[in-house]
């Protein structure tokens, strides 16, 4: 019997990216594994977001070559990408779920039960028949993560989800994203709360101008951080 086609792992060698003259991505080479989430850190401009896009398929390296599971194509099989600002389709809650699932070819007659389930596993099961577009910011988010739940996804990819969140809003996003966690789905977040990566980290990745600075257990980059860079960040200092 084949194995079955998993995107796990992902895996970069020497990935450069350029925008014109810009190095956005400079010859980085990491492997993300299955395990506990890995939060991708670090400051403004760094290379989150683009890490991120490339681990999706969206952005393509310049030079140097990407894997998922060993294949060279990015074609998404079961992964995921959850952004800051959710974009919503302008119908009730309950229809951008189910459009997710039809578009993921799930089975037809098992589309209502599922988008159930899904919006239950978020926390929005009152909400189900509202316009998306006119739930709160955190909300929108919950629904963006039912979604991409919706995929069945075996890596789940998020860009500082919580990023404009009141603290109650960030709560329940993290709760959602610690239960994917425990279910075995692998989490690659990035996020510049240092209190986030202390409640949901398993490892950090820290970024600076493009390059992985520093890989590291959670917990000893937030007491330990083996770089001056990376110090400096969890001081709290201006990185640049
Ligand atoms: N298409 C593009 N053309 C030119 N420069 C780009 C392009 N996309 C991204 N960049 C630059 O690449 C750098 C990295 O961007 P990226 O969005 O990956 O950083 P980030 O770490 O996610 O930052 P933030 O914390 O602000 O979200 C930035 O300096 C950005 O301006
Ligand atoms: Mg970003």
């Amino acid at each position: 019997m084949r194995a079955p086609i998993t995107d796990l792992p992902v895996m970069f060698d020497s990935v450069t990216v350029r925008a014109g003259a810009t190095t956005i991505i400079d010859r980085l080479t990491l492997t993300l594994a299955s395990g506990s989430p890995t939060f991708v850190v670090g400051p403004n401009g760094a290379g989150k977001s683009t890490l991120l896009r490339l681990c999706m398929g969206l952005a393509r390296p310049t030079e140097g070559q990407m894997t998922w599971g060993g294949r060279t194509d990015p074609k998404p099989t079961r992964r995921a990408l959850v952004f800051q600002r959710p974009v919503m389709l302008r119908r009730t809650a309950s229809a951008n779920v189910a459009y997710g699932l039809t578009h993921a070819d799930y089975p037809r007659e098992k589309v209502a039960a599922r988008t159930v389930e899904l919006l239950e596993r978020v926390g929005l099961s009152e909400l189900a028949m509202r316009p998306a577009r006119r739930l709160s910011g955190g909300e929108q988010q919950r629904l963006a993560l039912a979604r991409a739940l919706a995929r069945d996804p075996e890596l789940l990819l998020l860009d500082e989800p919580t990023a404009s969140l009141d603290p109650a809003a960030t709560r329940s996003v993290e709760e959602i994203v610690r239960a994917a966690a425990q279910s075995g789905i692998k989490i690659v977040m990035a996020s510049h709360d240092l209190g986030q990566v202390r409640r949901l980290a398993g490892e950090v990745v820290f970024m600076l101008r493009g390059a992985v600075l520093e890989r590291t257990l959670a917990d000893d980059f937030l007491k330990n951080p083996s770089t001056p860079e990376a110090a400096a960040f969890v001081r709290g200092d201006l990185v640049v």
